[in-house]
């Protein structure tokens, strides 16, 4: 009788167990990040993108924008203002949709906006993206969580949703 009662408990564990797989899989699956677009990395500006002046925050449409980012040891390069200063913090209304696309133009960086689901690897060669929908006002931070080098913790700019 007993027997029949761990036999139940273990099998229910199981299912449990691939349940929860399951919707991790899924989970994954509605936030995808596409590595398939390849780019030269020794000549990034030729995709338009990547050119001076697509860098950084684009609007495409009412509550659309495009960011463009390339990652290099140890900076964000998000385009420069008007003054000619690079730009270290993006302003996007909230419930705004956003694509982010990422790539390098040395080595292998990481791309995550602290505190949303924006979490990429930038690869050489690759351009990393992301559309998600900014739901949350605040202050957002885009670390890097790959290690490049001595200057890996120094890589910093800003997301702020307003
Ligand atoms: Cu770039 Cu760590």
């Amino acid at each position: 009788k007993f027997e029949k009662i761990w036999l139940i408990f273990g099998i229910g564990s199981l299912i449990a167990f691939l349940l929860i797989l399951g919707y991790g899989a899924f989970w994954k699956g509605t936030h995808p990040q596409s590595h398939g677009v390849t780019i030269d990395p020794n000549n990034i500006e030729a995709h338009e993108a990547f050119q001076p002046d697509n860098l950084g925050l684009t609007k495409v449409d009412d509550d659309k924008y495009i960011v463009n980012i390339v990652a290099s040891a140890f900076n964000y390069n998000l385009g420069t203002d008007d003054n000619g200063s690079p730009v270290k913090n993006i302003r996007i209304p909230k419930g705004a949709t956003v694509l982010f696309q990422v790539t390098t133009s040395d080595v292998v960086h990481g791309f995550n906006v602290a505190g949303t689901n924006v979490n990429m690897m930038a690869e050489p060669g690759y351009i990393s993206s992301l559309e998600t929908v900014m739901k949350k006002a605040g202050t957002f931070t885009i670390v890097c969580n790959e290690y490049c080098g001595m200057g890996h913790h120094m890589m910093y700019a800003t997301v702020e949703v307003y």
